[in-house]
């Protein structure tokens, strides 16, 4: 029997997202399908446009169609991302998803993580933004090379700043860092939820949160205020990082924060001379823990000059130098993440966010 658009449809319907483990029309992600003697053209809307099993899909929905009959498969690609649940009253209503970037220890690299990962969000095509939460010691003010003030076009609501095609903002922006040190507490927290609160962030699909090391304040004020999509752990391969990270993920299991995965930051160094590679703070450590804790493990990124160097240059290596094989390793991240956010948000019930359709 020719292929029709029935038949179609209901061939679609065995095909499975991998990491939704549901079939693609049900999550409403098939569109503009046309069959016309034999000939079969689709949209495929993905739930992330840093989708990691995009090639996988589109492999399977040509198969399914092909086995139905189809003659030839044309698909062509889109993306929406949905949104995690918002109640009313949330704080930043437009902003789809907040993912948080953290980990017990400091200097493991959550902030070269954080800034990397939000390029790399943005540059797969996703609308990102990046909010410094570390209130004692922001470092997103060096890691964008951002130097101007914000400014407020209503005399009540802050525009955040622009780097590297980011929505940015940093209590480093508005006060003396020097001062800040000297908060107690809850003057920090409640610096941080004015900058959620008060910045008119628009319509994002991720803002990333690079939050301050240690266990403390800031988790616990953001898991009882913002609906976060998830925390991203951030360690060295190293058996001391480790256990930190391991004691930040029970603390965040604690107030139900979801865990989102671990990044192995500062993982072998490659010698640009000879590619020989040194484990100098070991190499796989998260890997395992990860297993062990049963969550994802979101990938690796090398200890190196360039990384390094993009941070305290202001222009992270996910911008300067895309296509690098560090940059590389940030991609392959952000992709993990943004998967590990979809996964998330189709867990929990959703909500539509302000200003969008609600979807059948
Ligand atoms: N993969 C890497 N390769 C080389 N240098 C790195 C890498 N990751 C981070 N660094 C460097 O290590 C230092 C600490 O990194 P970063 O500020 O990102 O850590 P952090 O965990 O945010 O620290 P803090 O706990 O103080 O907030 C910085 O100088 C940064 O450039
Ligand atoms: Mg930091
Ligand atoms: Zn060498």
């Amino acid at each position: 029997m020719p292929i029709d658009q029935n038949s179609a449809l209901e061939a679609l319907r065995k095909v499975n997202d991998p990491e939704l483990h549901r079939d693609l029309v049900s999550l409403g992600m098939v569109k503009d399908l046309v069959v016309s003697a034999g000939a079969v053209s689709l949209q495929v809307e993905l739930t992330t446009p840093a989708c990691p099993l995009k090639d996988t899909i589109g492999k399977d929905v040509e198969a399914a169609l092909r086995a139905a009959g189809a003659t030839s498969v044309k698909i062509t690609w889109g993306a929406q991302v949905r949104a995690a649940a918002v109640a009313p009253g949330q704080v930043a209503p437009g902003v789809k998803n907040i993912i948080l970037v953290g980990a017990g220890k400091g200097g493991v690299g959550k902030s070269t993580v954080a800034i990397n990962l939000a390029v790399a969000l943005s540059r797969l095509g996703a609308k990102v933004g990046i909010l410094d939460a570390d209130i004692y010691g922001p470092s997103v003010p060096i890691l964008t090379g951002i130097t101007e003030k914000p400014t407020s076009k209503d005399g009540k609501r802050i525009s955040p700043l622009e780097a590297h095609g980011l929505q940015v903002m940093s209590i480093g922006f508005l006060v003396d860092p020097d001062q800040a040190l000297i908060w107690r507490g809850p003057m920090a927290t409640g610096a941080l939820m004015q900058l959620l609160r008060d910045v008119d962030w628009g319509e994002l699909d991720y803002l990333v949160l690079d939050l301050p090391p240690g266990t403390g304040d800031i988790p616990l004020t953001l898991a009882q205020n913002v609906k976060a999509a998830g925390v991203v752990l951030v360690s060295t391969p190293q058996d001391v990082a480790l256990a930190d990270v391991i004691r930040a993920k029970l603390m965040f299991d604690k107030v139900s924060i979801p865990v989102l995965g671990l990044v192995e930051n500062m993982s072998a160094f490659v010698c640009p001379h000879c590619q020989h590679e040194t484990a100098i703070f070991d190499k796989g450590g998260a890997r395992l823990a990860a297993e062990r804790m049963g969550i994802r493990f979101l990938g690796e990124v090398p200890i190196d000059l360039a990384i390094r160097q993009g941070g305290d240059q202001g222009v992270p290596i996910c911008a300067g130098a895309p296509d690098s094989p560090q940059a590389r390793a940030f991609f392959d991240v952000a992709r993990a993440v943004a998967g590990a956010v979809s996964q998330q948000v189709m867990k929990a019930p959703r909500l539509p966010v302000i200003g969008q359709q609600p979807r059948a």
